[in-house]
């Protein structure tokens, strides 16, 4: 099983570069924050709970994430692995990962990390808010709370993978098609090295 972390702070393109990396790659795609909108959009009390951390644009608290990745990691013949989109998100969020993984025996084989521009990140997710619906697309200091928060919380998961040298920073700025191919030479030479 290929363990993938695709890191970035938000709106550094995770999502867009996911879709075509679970087809090439055969994995199956974890996003807890598309878990967390389904469960907002079926009025779950979980949802309901991370709403209100959601709309503020501020991380919805470890316990509450944590709870529901074990069952996302369960049970998925057929793919070859996993890809982790917004999670790990906090360095608690990262031992818990890894102690989980360790109890299934795998490991992280490999965090890409993408770098933006904070004005680039900006301009894109005032773009998207246009017509996403998504809450915490819709104004900008919403937008510049996550990023806050990113900077506050998420950048130590980084640290923590870089202790491992498990971590490649690739330029996320240009057309989605050159990042892809960007990233994917950096899963190929990990698989390699992986199978050697
Ligand atoms: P989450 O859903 O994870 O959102 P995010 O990380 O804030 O970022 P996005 O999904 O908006 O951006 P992305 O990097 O996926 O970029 P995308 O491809 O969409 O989290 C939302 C919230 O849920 C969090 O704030 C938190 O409250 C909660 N949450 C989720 N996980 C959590 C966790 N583990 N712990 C605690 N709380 C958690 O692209 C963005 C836009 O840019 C799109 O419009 C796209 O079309 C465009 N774009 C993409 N690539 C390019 C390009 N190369 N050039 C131009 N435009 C581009
Ligand atoms: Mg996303």
């Amino acid at each position: 099983m290929f363990f993938l972390i695709l890191f970035g702070p938000p709106g550094s393109g995770k999502g867009t570069q996911a879709e075509k990396l679970l087809v090439k790659y055969n994995l199956k795609h974890l996003s807890t924050g598309d878990l967390l909108r389904g469960e907002i959009a079926k009025n779950t009390p979980l949802g309901l709970a991370a709403k209100a951390f959601i709309d503020k644009g501020q991380l919805v608290p470890d316990e509450l994430v944590i709870g529901i990745i074990d069952d996302c990691l369960k049970n998925n013949p057929g793919f070859a692995g996993f890809l982790l989109d917004g999670f790990p998100r906090t360095a608690p969020q990262a031992k818990a990962l890894d102690n989980l993984l360790e109890l299934k025996g795998q490991s992280i084989d490999l965090m890409v990390a993408l770098d933006v521009s904070e004005a680039e990140l900006l301009k894109r997710l005032l773009k998207r808010g246009e017509t996403s619906g998504r809450s915490d697309d819709t104004n900008e200091s919403i937008i510049t709370e996550r990023i806050a928060e990113y900077h506050r919380k998420t950048t130590a998961v980084a640290d923590y993978y870089k202790s491992a040298d498990k971590v490649v920073l690739v330029p996320g700025e240009g057309s989605v098609d050159d990042i892809f191919a960007r990233i994917c030479s950096v899963v190929d030479k990990k698989m390699v090295k992986a199978s050697a």
